[in-house]
This record gives C-alpha cells, structure tokens and sequence, in this order.
C-alpha cells in the first residue's frame, strides 16, 4: 500500500495548508507536477536523506507541515529539492538532543516527498511534506553534511475478513465521537474518516491527528500489519473517548453544582463539612429522623402533615445553631403532641354514670339529672354534641368537682382551664410564631395536655374574662365554644385549622350577668344555690371528713367526728354558700389531731366533740348576726343576694330634728338609693295610719337617716325596698321588728311588692343566719317550690302582694 496521493488526507489538511501560505513568503517552491511525484510509486533509491523529527510522528498517507530551522536540515531540504525531493522522516526517541544522531533515531521513519517549501524571513523554512511509505532505516551511510541512511520499505499486512471490516468501522465511530468533543480537531477530519474506507490510510490519518505520546505514536508507526494497528488503534481511542466523556462529566457538575450553587449552597456545604467534623451533622439528622417517625404516629390530618413536612424540610436545612432551628423544632414538637387522632372511648353506661356522680356528690339532683340527660342523648345519638352546659353559683358549690365527675363518669381525660382575669386574646388564641417565646393559647396547651382529642374542658370563670385593646377573648371563646366553628379552630401560632368539635365543654361562673351575652345563648345554664347547715353536715360527714382524714395521714379509726361537732363547725366557723372553708376548717382539726397521735398522746380513737373541736380551732369567728342587734325600732332585717351567694343585710333607720333631708349611707347603689326614697314616700304617705300619734308635719321638722352596714360591701339592687319600708315604718310607729323575721321584695310609690331574683340563695342565708319567717312577694310563691324540701324546713314562708301586708307581718303588735 504506497499509495500516498491521498487527496482526502491533503484536504484534511488544508488549514495548515493555509497557514503556509499566510506566512510572509520570500520565496515559494512549488513541486512541479506534484501529483504526480507523489503518486509516484517508483521503487525507493537506496540510501535517503534523513531528516529527524522532534516531538512528532508523521505517518504515510497524510500531508505533514514542517518548520525547519537547522542549518544541515535546510541544506538536506535545498540538496532535495534540487534532486528527487524525496526525503525520510523519522522521529527522535530523545526531544531533549538538538541534533540527534543515528543513535537516538527510532528505526522506522516515513518516505515521502516535498510538495512545497517557502522561505520565511527569519531564515527558517517551512516544508509541506506527503508521506508515502513507511521504510526501516539503516544502515546510516553518512552523516555529514545531513543524515543519510540506507532505507527498505516495510509494505502493510493486510489480513482482508470480518475483524478487520468491524475495527475499521468500530474506528471510524469512535473517533467521530471524539471529533465531536474535541475542539482542537477540524471538524473537516470527520468528513475524511467517514468516507475513508481504506484501512490502512484510516489507521495513518487518525494516528497523525491524534494528540497521543510520541511513544504511542511510533508504536502504530512500526506496526505493518493492518489488524493490529487498527486493534491497537481502537484501545487508544476508546481510552481518549473515556478520558473525553469523563472530562465532560467533571465539567458538567462542576457547571450544575455552580448553578444552583450560588453562595448559600457553598456556604451550607462547608458549614455541613464543619458539622460533620464536629459530629454535629448526625446529631441533626438524627433529631429530624427522630421528628418525621413521630409525625408519621401522631396521625396527622393531610392539612397539617402538608405543613409539618414543609417545616420539616426547612428544619433539615438549618444549621442547629440557628436561631430559627429552635423555632421551628418547638412549632414541630407541638404538632406531634397534640392529640390529633388519640381518643378515648366513652363509658355510656347509664348506671355506671349514675354511682360515680353519687359517689362524689351529695345531691345535687337537678344536675345529676341533666348530666344524665345528656348522655342518654349522647348514646342515642353519638353523633350529637350536646349543649355547653355552664354551671353558674357562688363559690366552693362543687362546680369544678362536678366536671371533673363528669369526665370520670364518661371516662373521659379532665383538663381545667380557667379563663378569669384573661384580657388578651392571645392567652386564649396563642401568639403568631414570629413573636419571641411564641406559644400556642391556653385551648390548644390543654388539648396537648389532655392527651386525647375529646377530652372534657372545664373553661372556669367564664363571668371574669375582660377585654381591652389586645382584643376580645370572649370573640375568641365563642369561636371555641360554638359547635358551628369549633370544628376549625385557628390558634395563632398553630396557623392550622384543629377540630375542637369532639371536645365537651363545661363553662362554670359565680354570675350569669357578666357573661357576654353571646357565649350565653350557647350555653346551657345550670344554678348551683349553695348548702343548708344540713346539707353541709351531710356533705362533710359522707365526703370532706374522709378525704381530710385521708389527707391528714389518719385513717377511719383513729378518728370520728360527732355531729354536733360539724355543726358546731358550720355555724360558729363558717359563713359561706359553698363547703370551701368547711373542709379546710375539718382540715385544721384533722391536722391538729394527726400531730397528737404523731406526738404519741392518743391512745385509742379519737372522737371530736363540739367541745373539742371549738377548742381546736380556737375563737369563734362567726356569730347569727341577728342576735348582736338589739330589738329596737328602725331596724329590719333584708335579705340580698351576691355572687358568692345570699347573705342577709341590716337596715337601719334613725331620725333627728331637722329640715326633712334624708341621708342614705353604706356604699349603695343608685337602684337602692332610689328604692328608699321610694320606701320613705310610702311612709311618709301613711303617716296617719302607721303612726296615729305622730304630729302631722313630723317629717317636716326631721332629718331621717338610712343605713345599711357593712359599707365596704357595695351594694345595690331593688329587693332591699320592702326592709327599708319595714325599718322607716318601725321606727315611726316605734314597734320594732322580730329579729326572727327577714325580708325581700322591690316596693312601688302605691305600695305594691314586686318580685325579685335569687330566692334561693336568701332562703338559705336566711337559714344560716337563724331566720325563722321570710317575707317574699307573692309572686315568688313558684320559685319557693322549687327550693328543694328539705331544704327549706326551717323556715317558714310569708307571701305578701302590699307593703301593708308585709308591715302586718313583721312589725310587733301595737
Ligand atoms: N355536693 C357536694 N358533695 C360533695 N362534695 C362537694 C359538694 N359540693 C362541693 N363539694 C366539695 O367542695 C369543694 C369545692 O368545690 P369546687 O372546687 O368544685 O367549687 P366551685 O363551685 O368550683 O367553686 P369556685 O366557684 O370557687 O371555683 C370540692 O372539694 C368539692 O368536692
Ligand atoms: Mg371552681
């Protein structure tokens, strides 16, 4: 295979070609018929002229541009030119030797021949050389003035079959692969592989443009046969796609990784880097694992996964120190703890029910039978949630206690939350979390705190909630509490919708005016009165004598209290509607008794008599007010209701010499105020018939002065009309009034007697102050019956519609 005129090899080359001619040129030899000295086949003369080539290999078949700067070289290129301008190239094995001799020249070279030379001003030249055949060097014949070797051809081995067909393809693919990445390849090369189909000049024209080591080069130089040049060839190529691609690899992260990159990414890397270092990483990782396992528990609602996974993936991303990574791991704590699909089951067991309200109650009738109510209802219909009850009355009545009876008898979890005093939204609704120490409100703490998502919410002191400028808790409560919202509850620092509809709620309140009137109407409202001196006995007896004993580390036998003793303790040590100060009272002579046994001073069970036990508790605090009043005209006993339950109230009246002026003192209100002038004008006006005796312009000549004491106590309120009528009538008509007699009803210019509120309350009072007789309005005859029997055997009840009714009633015979 010598056939060198390769036209596609020469066009390959063309840029350099061009390169060539842009040189300055001083003077261009052009080869004559070149085509046909390359062609030329002609057998090779026996010795060449060598010209040794540094850092390059050139191969048959291609066209090779040569600088040629040493003086022997260009006078080897003169001498050729001017003979058959055919030269041998070969290359040193040596790059450092400017002049390598015959010892650093490999043995195989390429034959070709000049096709063009110019001159360049700086004295080089530059040649363009054909390769045409690859020839064995040596013997070298002379050295002087250039190299002159002996040549012998080496022709191809070509082994025509399969292999050689598939390598020449398998070449020409991969190097178009190559082609296509590789920038310092002319593109033109592509074209020239493709349509090469000679094996041998594909091997040579590939090999010469490869930048590969001189070595590698020389090695497929030397290979004669055509298969394994091709072989070899495949290996190096398909080593440089490798090298290629993977370069391209690297560069294409390198590009990604600096797109998405930017500064953060970076920053995260080595802040990452440093965690690691510092074991921090895991730790990190580990808390968030740790989170996502426990979210994947809780049962999240889709609306609040969606959320948690967001805050979750944020978490992922902050360094621990971050200020932000603390905020959103509380925030993610939260919605796992609360109960979002943890419930109990209810206990709807009528009987069950019924024996643990007994067992924690005495009486209360009317509200065990509503509870009861209520879950009948709640079994029939569980769907249903019922009403909101709210239980309103005085102090210590057993409001909470029966909550939390309730949930026992449900079997349900108990959490009180007690809402007085509260004037800022937020405790109820929470804080957004862009505040510092964000929380959620007080509702979604206790629903975490519950534990199960239908628990029983005591909301406690509902009558006490306030508003200001941090807005409305009570608009925040209603939210709660109405069944038509509370299934999306939205706490500030949540930011999510919680359904509250499964939660039973139980409001308490000492009054019932102060709650605002919307909660009201979702609201069913039930009256706790408060305890007869019986009842108190019973309830202490039966529940706080064995509780304080329990309490006080004594058991049933070591101690009795006898029931004059609870009396005793009732009467003279108590004044209250509740049994607050009762059990703390029985507390007292627990303790008391428990430090004598402890001392080793009892032997045997202790039996608290009255006597014992005034001696325990010491002075007696409370006396029956009305035995402190002496009976003298002007004073009459009233009745008055207050939030912590009735209470009775002295009115005095006493007259002086005057200008007819009245003076109302006691820190009473303007209803009260107006409803003794009201009183005095009806005496005034039945002067003749109350008090016969009295000269006709006495009222004229005299001052009268009313008073109510206990003025630290406001007081205010219509019902205290018919005891001030009764007071300004005894003291004209100088018949005093039986101190075993209290009284209440509003009184009218005309004499009527109005009805008034809170009957049960007074009545009890009444009781707790030794009363015997009570005067009410008659109109009030239906709220009598309803006061349970057994709570109103001691008194004796007068209905009366006039005030001279009343007057009859209460005054001494004339
Ligand atoms: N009928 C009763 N039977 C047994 N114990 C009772 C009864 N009523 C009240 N008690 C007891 O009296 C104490 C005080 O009751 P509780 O705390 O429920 O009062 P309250 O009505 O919630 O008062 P406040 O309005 O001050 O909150 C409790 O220990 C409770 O068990
Ligand atoms: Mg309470």
């Amino acid at each position: 295979m010598e056939s060198g005129g390769n036209g596609v090899g020469r066009d390959a080359l063309e840029s350099d070609l061009e390169m060539l001619e842009d040189a300055p040129v001083l003077e261009v030899v052009e080869a004559g018929d070149e085509e046909q000295a390359i062609r030329s086949s002609e057998p090779l003369p026996d010795a060449m002229p060598v010209l040794p080539l540094r850092e390059t290999v050139t191969f048959p078949d291609t066209l090779t541009p040569l600088a040629v700067g040493q003086e022997r070289s260009i006078t080897l290129v003169d001498d050729v030119l001017g003979a058959n301008r055919m030269l041998v190239m070969v290359a040193s094995r040596d790059p450092e030797e400017e002049q390598p001799g015959p010892d650093q020249l490999y043995d195989v070279g390429v034959a070709g021949v000049v096709a063009r030379m110019l001159k360049v001003p700086d004295g080089t030249i530059r040649i363009l050389v054909q390769g045409t055949q690859r020839v064995r060097l040596g013997p070298y014949v002379a050295e002087q003035p250039y190299l002159v070797a002996r040549v012998e051809a080496l022709p191809d081995v070509v082994n025509e079959g399969p292999e050689l067909a598939a390598l020449t393809r398998n070449v020409q693919r991969t190097f178009s692969e190559i082609i296509e990445q590789i920038p310092y390849l002319p593109e033109e090369l592509q074209m020239a592989v493709a349509n090469l189909d000679d094996p041998s000049a594909l091997a040579h024209l590939i090999a010469g443009a490869l930048r590969i080591s001189i070595e590698e080069k020389q090695q497929l130089l030397e290979e004669v046969d055509v298969t394994r040049r091709l072989r070899r060839l495949s290996e190096i190529l398909a080593r440089e796609l490798e090298v290629i691609q993977i370069g391209s690899r690297i560069q294409s992260q390198v590009q990604s990784e600096l797109d998405k990159g930017q500064r953060e990414f970076f920053l995260r890397q080595q802040l990452k880097a440093i965690q690691d270092e510092l074991g921090e990483g895991d730790e990190q990782q580990a808390e968030v694992n740790e989170l996502r396992d426990r979210l994947e528990e809780a049962g999240l609602p889709e609306h609040a996964r969606k959320a948690a996974d967001r805050e979750l993936s944020r978490l992922e991303k902050l360094p621990p120190q971050a200020a932000e990574f603390g905020v959103i791991r509380s925030y993610l704590e939260w919605l796992v703890e609360l109960p979002w699909s943890r419930e109990t089951e209810d206990k709807l067991d009528m009987e069950n029910a019924r024996t643990v309200l007994d067992a924690d109650h005495y009486d209360l009738e009317m509200v065990k039978d509503r509870i009861l109510e209520y879950l009948a209802v709640r079994k029939l219909n569980p769907e249903s949630h019922g009403p909101i009850l709210c239980f309103v009355g005085p102090p210590g009545v057993g409001k909470t206690s029966l909550g939390k009876s309730i949930a026992r008898a449900l079997g349900r979890n108990f959490q009180r939350i007690s809402v007085g005093g509260v004037r800022d939204e937020a405790e109820i609704r929470g804080h957004r979390r862009t505040y510092i120490g964000a929380m959620p409100g007080t509702i979604i703490r206790a629903l975490r705190d519950a534990g199960s998502r239908n628990p029983v919410f005591m909301i406690d002191e509902i009558d006490k909630m306030g508003a200001d400028f941090r807005g409305d808790p009570a608009s925040a409560m209603l939210e709660v509490l109405d069944p038509a919202q509370n299934d999306s509850f939205r706490d500030h620092y949540l930011d999510l919708e919680v359904d509250l509809s499964e939660v039973m709620f139980i409001c308490t309140a000492n009054i019932l005016e102060t709650i605002p009137m919307p909660l009201q109407d979702r609201m069913e409202v039930i009256q706790l009165a408060g305890y007869t001196i019986d009842e108190k006995r019973h309830i202490a007896k039966r529940y706080l004598v064995p509780r304080q004993v329990r309490e006080n580390g004594l058991t049933a036998s070591q101690i009795e209290f006898a029931d004059p003793a609870l009396t005793a303790i009732v009467e003279e040590y108590t004044r209250e509607a509740g049994v607050r100060h009762l059990e703390r009272q029985i507390g007292t002579v627990c303790r008391k008794i428990a430090r004598e046994v402890a001392e080793g001073k009892v032997d045997g069970k202790v039996r608290v008599s009255a006597k014992r036990a005034r001696e325990l508790l010491g002075k007696r605090v409370y006396f029956a007010e009305q035995r402190r009043r002496t009976r003298m005209p002007g004073v009459a006993t009233g009745l008055a209701w207050t939030p912590v339950g009735g209470d009775v109230l002295f009115i005095e009246a006493t007259a002086m010499p005057g200008q007819g002026n009245l003076t109302i003192t006691g820190q009473l209100g303007d209803v009260m105020k107006e409803s003794a002038r009201a009183a005095l004008s009806y005496v005034r006006g039945h002067q003749s018939a109350l008090a016969p005796d009295l000269p006709e312009n006495w009222f004229a000549d005299h001052d009268i002065h009313i008073h109510v004491p206990a003025g630290a106590v406001p007081k205010d309120g219509p019902s205290a009309g018919v005891a001030m009528a009764m007071a300004l009538a005894s003291l004209v008509s100088d018949r005093p009034v039986s101190n075993e007699v209290a009284m209440t009803g509003e009184v009218t210019l005309t004499g009527q007697v109005l009805p008034i509120g809170g009957l049960k309350e007074k009545s009890l009072a009444a009781q707790r102050a030794g009363i015997k007789r009570v005067i009410v309005p008659g109109r009030n005859e239906g709220d009598v019956e309803e006061i349970p029997e057994h709570e109103r055997t001691d008194l004796e009840f007068v209905f009366v519609d006039e005030i001279s009714d009343a007057l009859n009633a209460g005054l001494d015979p004339a």
